[in-house]
């Protein structure tokens, strides 16, 4: 007997049968996956311990098509859990935005929701200002709200084991799960549960002798999406720090023209890139097939029927190994302790299985915090350590290397100076790990090799989308704007400077600018600066201010510079200036909130709590507006 897990179709509206059965919903708002693989993780387990509930994993995006529909369907929910991750400055994922808007925006409607027993699970990082910030404010409104709370929020955090706070959560969810949906007869022993490792079916193939994986189209759909990228050309690349620079940032210019893609200043780019083709290389030794492999995967048994056991993310289409291990799987970060276990089940040697299933057992906890985590040993490195454990492919794409994801870059340009053109800026990451590997990072990395078309006609490209933002420009460009962006937070700046400028080109009188921009030295790491210096001299931007961290004998940062101009910031926040900050959010984007708090105090004659309402008051209505990482 397999009991029923529904994933529920998009946009499907489905009646309710009354069959008398448990139902159990479990909603999920994901960016890369974790938060989903969580949400049919629990499911997985559930089902094989109450076998006469029913379950559904339901995407927080298809469950309703209007806030109507939120309300209405969840109001006759009895059983739910949300597992919902915290992006950004404290922002929901984009598939639960709307939920998220609704829930927290929405009228209050007393406490509607008292038929209703939740439980949340969040996925944060405590690095971060807003840890977990979206599930504490969605289970808070729940209890408001009327729900009965099962289990306290669980707050996942990413800078340690996330897998290892989601299981702790569940040993809190099983007792109260045992009390509600056990059945009479049931003997009420748990049944105990070993997850089964996921794999894939896969189907060997011979290569088509025309075949070119140049020649796989992503383009044709007519809107583009993180599922439906576009491919897209290197038009132009260029380095932005001088020859002396130990470091390095790229200008990357992927040319629109004809693709459909379109975008507005102040959106984020997408960009799935491939892996180094060093990497690629040691990855096809360690799973020891032929890089020719020419294979597709498949999450139904050859009659059609689904696979039973886990889910899995969609299939890649047919494809070599070389061109799997490029594009579809992270290699570099660390293996989760559920790759561990796939691993594990694979390896030949016992000694080495041991070991791993060690690492991934709660009496390993401090050696996989030690010897994977901190000294951030990647899968690749793992796998080495392990070389007997060789996973079939279908258990390795499906279980030991997650999906690679895209990366995501503040557009620095403006579709009002360049329509056909996304510009991108871009630091490059390479960095030796305590273990002593040098990390390249996959995406800054590409981009750096990327051969453009100005240098052959055989330039690279990548699938590429527009992910829309609210980090725009005030409509009115007579208000004041402030902005500051040291480093690459400068990207979207230039945007908006060149936008400024297209109206000014085209005669709109404009309102008092400043930017704050921050680098180590002007000779070495100014990046953009005859642009920026374009920019005052035609009136787009009214004052420039730099600090320069590393001329001095003392650091100079962008919020010691606002500190200076206190008195201009507080006049123009008065005249209702829109403050804009971009960049480093563990670091620069708290401390310069430190120091707005502190002007607005000062300036201001305000107490502290005055101070941080008037602060708050300037990010509830949108002119406090920050695009951090
Ligand atoms: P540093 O590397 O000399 O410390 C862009 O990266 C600029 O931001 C650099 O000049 C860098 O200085 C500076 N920076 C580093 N940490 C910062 C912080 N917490 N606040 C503001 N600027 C910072």
């Amino acid at each position: 007997f397999e009991p029923p897990v529904v994933v529920v179709p998009k946009r499907h509206v489905e009646e309710e049968i009354d069959d008398g059965k448990k139902k159990v919903t479990v909603f999920f708002g994901t960016q890369t996956g974790t938060a989903e693989g969580f949400a049919k993780a629990l499911v997985e387990e559930a089902k094989a311990r109450y076998e006469k509930a029913v379950f559904k994993v339901v995407d927080l995006d298809d469950y309703a098509a209007d806030d109507d529909e939120y309300e209405e369907k969840l109001k006759k929910e009895s059983f739910a859990f949300f597992f919902l991750a915290t992006y950004g400055d404290g922002e929901p994922t984009d598939n639960a935005a709307r939920f998220y808007k609704w829930f927290t925006e929405g009228e209050s409607k007393g406490e509607w929701l008292n038929k209703l027993q939740y439980g949340v699970f969040g996925l944060g990082n405590r690095q971060y200002e807003h840890f977990n910030k979206i599930a504490k404010v969605v289970d808070d409104g729940l209890a408001e709200q009327g729900a009965k709370c099962l289990v306290p929020v669980g707050l996942g955090d990413d800078d340690q084991c996330i897998e290892d706070d989601f299981t702790a959560w569940k040993e809190l969810v099983w007792p109260e799960l045992d009390q509600l949906l056990r059945d009479e007869d049931d003997t009420g022993v748990a049944t105990p549960y070993t997850a089964a490792v996921a794999e894939y079916r896969v189907v060997f193939h011979d290569k088509p002798d025309l075949f070119s994986e140049d020649n796989i189209q992503t383009n044709g759909h007519a809107v583009h999406d993180a599922q439906h990228p576009c491919r897209s050309n290197v038009a132009v690349k260029k380095e932005l720090h001088s020859p002396e620079s130990d470091r390095s940032c790229t200008h990357l210019e992927f040319d629109i023209s004809n693709t459909g893609l379109s975008y507005e200043t102040g959106d984020h780019v997408g960009v799935y890139c491939e892996n180094l083709s060093e990497v690629v290389d040691e990855a096809v030794r360690l799973v020891g097939l032929s890089p020719d492999t020419y294979f597709s995967v498949h999450t139904d048994k050859e009659d059609g029927t689904p696979l039973g056991g886990a889910s899995l993310p969609p299939p890649f289409p047919p494809c070599t190994l070389r061109k799997a291990l490029a594009s579809y799987a992270d290699v570099l970060s660390s293996p989760k302790k559920s790759a561990l276990l796939a691993l594990a089940a694979h390896a030949t040697d016992p000694c080495e299985a041991d070991r791993l299933k060690f690492l991934a057992s709660p009496d390993g906890k401090d050696e996989y915090s030690q010897w994977i985590v901190a000294s951030q040993r990647s899968l690749l490195e793992v796998m080495e350590a392990f070389p007997s454990a060789k996973p079939p492919l279908g258990v390795f794409f499906a279980s030991v290397a997650p999906r690679l994801q895209p990366r995501y870059y503040s557009i620095s340009s403006s579709p009002k100076m360049a329509p056909n053109r996304i510009h991108v800026t871009c630091a490059l990451v390479y960095e030796k790990t305590p273990a002593g590997r040098i990390h390249k990072g996959v995406c800054s990395t590409w981009m750096k090799n990327a051969v453009p078309m100005t240098e052959s006609q055989d330039c690279s490209w990548a699938p590429i989308y527009v992910r829309t933002s609210n980090f725009r420009l005030p409509s009115d460009p007579n208000v004041p704007v402030i902005m500051i962006g040291p480093g690459t937070g400068l990207a979207p700046f230039r945007g908006f400077l060149q936008e400024r400028l297209a109206l000014k080109e085209a005669g709109t009188e404009l309102g008092t600018s400043i930017l704050f921009f921050g680098c180590r030295n002007r000779k070495v790491d100014f990046i953009y600066e005859d642009e920026l210096n374009n920019f005052v001299e035609t009136g787009a931007l009214s004052e420039l201010i730099v600090a320069f961290s590393r001329e001095g004998p003392a650091k100079e940062y962008v919020q010691h510079k606002m500190s200076e101009k206190a008195s201009d910031l507080w006049k123009l926040l008065s005249e209702g200036a829109y403050l804009y900050v971009c960049g480093d959010a563990k670091g620069m984007a708290k401390d310069v909130h430190r120091t707005l708090h502190t002007i607005v105090q000062e300036q201001g004659s305000l107490d502290s709590s005055k101070a941080e309402l008037y602060v708050k008051n300037l990010q509830m209505s949108g002119r406090y507006l920050r695009d951090v990482w």
